[in-house]
């Protein structure tokens, strides 16, 4: 039986990446050209996200080419061009409806977070192109109403691909700075990605960070009072005398000179959809623990590496498991649709029965909720360790408990 068998013989599936990269595009490219051809359609690739579809184009075909998944993430590139925000007499929008004919592409799956998949429903809803999005982002904000039940609870999590990896990595540097941390009997406070939102950030503490400090937590004067007691506190407690504080790049941080309480920036510039790059907290965090507590502290940026490396376990099969959702959503041809977990399982439990779609137009963010989040110790939960223990393989870190006897000269 030849492939003109297939149901969607003849036609054109074009996949592109758009946003801030994760360890799991590849992952769910992979997938998603897989599941695709077996349904009889042409797969391909448009480069750099949006910015593929001005001008001449960008596309690739990804057929029958092979593919690794595992390698992290994109190898489509991937841009924050966004359609809809032109410069004067330039018309983008016309620009991809020509492509997306002259290329003869009949659906598009849209990889990314709030913006890619926002452009892409309005682009469906004006336009009428036919977009399926499909999650993702290291941040893990999208409102993706995926229910962790916990203790009785239902508690309204999200579960994106990229964050089961990106949490390992910092999860994994967080352990690792323990060492150079005791050698020196120091303060580190580690800064981590995740813009608005802290889910990322209180991984930390699956490495073993003392003190987490989110974004939905602004530190007011009177709040970073009590942050230095606390610190002092536990500083004094701990037996190494040694500190981890993993800080958001997004917190707000009271700052005495201005009054005012503001995050810190890394550039002024905005990126096309609005956004400003953060970064910096770090340092500012360090350098007045240092005068307040007269502490030796140093700061330690993560940044982009944990967004790199390759893709973990869960994520493989969660991005399997959502492109299975994909199918369905072709097949009914459910456009404007994002696959989504319905809830929290472990990675050998992630089945397409355990998902549905949302509307990928009005996907929205979500803080991490106050129930995985304890203010008071600035630590994280029960609830929440019990959720990293559901989307984070185990993990192994090596201690080395010492209590020599000193010695006192005769
Ligand atoms: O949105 C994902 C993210 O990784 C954020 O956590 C971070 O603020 C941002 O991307 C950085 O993006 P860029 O690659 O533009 O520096």
């Amino acid at each position: 039986m030849g492939s003109d068998y297939k149901l969607f013989h003849g036609k054109t599936l074009a996949i592109l990446s758009g946003g801030g990269d994760t360890p799991a595009i590849n992952s769910s490219i992979e997938c998603v050209r897989n599941r695709a051809s077996v349904l009889g359609y042409k797969v391909y690739g448009i480069r750099q996200g949006w910015k593929g579809l001005l001008g001449d184009g960008q596309v690739v075909d990804l057929t029958f080419q092979p593919y690794n998944g595992l390698y992290g993430g994109t190898a489509l590139s991937s841009s924050r061009t966004n359609p809809f925000s032109s410069k004067e007499g330039e018309d983008r929008v016309g620009q991809i409806l020509r492509n997306l004919e002259r290329y003869k592409i009949d659906v598009l799956v849209t990889i990314g977070g709030d913006d890619t998949n926002g452009a892409a429903k309005k682009l469906y809803e004006k336009e009428g192109i036919p977009v399926i999005g499909f999650p993702k982002t290291i941040d893990n904000d999208l409102r993706t109403r995926t229910i962790h039940r916990y203790d009785g609870q239902d508690i309204e999590a999200v579960i994106c691909p990229g964050f089961p990896s990106a949490a390992r990595t910092v999860a994994r540097l967080t352990n690792m700075l323990r060492t150079t941390t005791e050698s020196h009997r120091r303060v580190m406070v580690m800064e981590v990605m995740g813009r608005d939102a802290g889910w990322l950030t209180a991984t930390a503490a699956h490495g073993g960070a003392d003190m987490v400090l989110v974004p939905e937590c602004p530190m007011t004067a009177e709040r970073k009072e009590f942050f230095f007691e606390r610190v002092k506190e536990l500083y004094m407690r701990s037996r190494k005398r040694c500190l981890i504080i993993a800080v958001s790049e997004g917190v707000r941080w009271y700052d005495e000179a201005t009054g005012k309480i503001d995050v810190v920036h890394a550039s002024s510039e905005t990126d096309e959809y609005g956004h400003a790059r953060l970064g910096g907290i770090s340092g500012v965090v360090a350098k007045e623990i240092t005068q307040h507590l007269g502490l030796d502290a140093r700061a330690q940026i993560s940044g982009y590496f944990a967004r790199s490396g390759e893709c973990r376990e869960y994520d493989r099969r969660l991005t399997s498991t959502l492109a299975d959702k994909v199918v369905d959503l072709l097949l009914r041809k459910a456009y404007g649709q994002m696959p989504v977990l319905n809830k929290v399982v472990r990675y050998n439990e992630l089945e397409e029965f355990n998902t549905s779609s949302i509307d990928m137009g009005s996907i929205g963010n979500i803080p991490l909720p106050d129930v995985y989040f304890d203010k008071n110790t600035f630590g994280v939960t029960d609830a929440y360790r019990d959720f990293l223990d559901h989307v984070m393989e185990p993990m192994h870190f090596m201690h080395f408990d010492y209590d020599f006897p000193v010695v006192v000269p005769e």
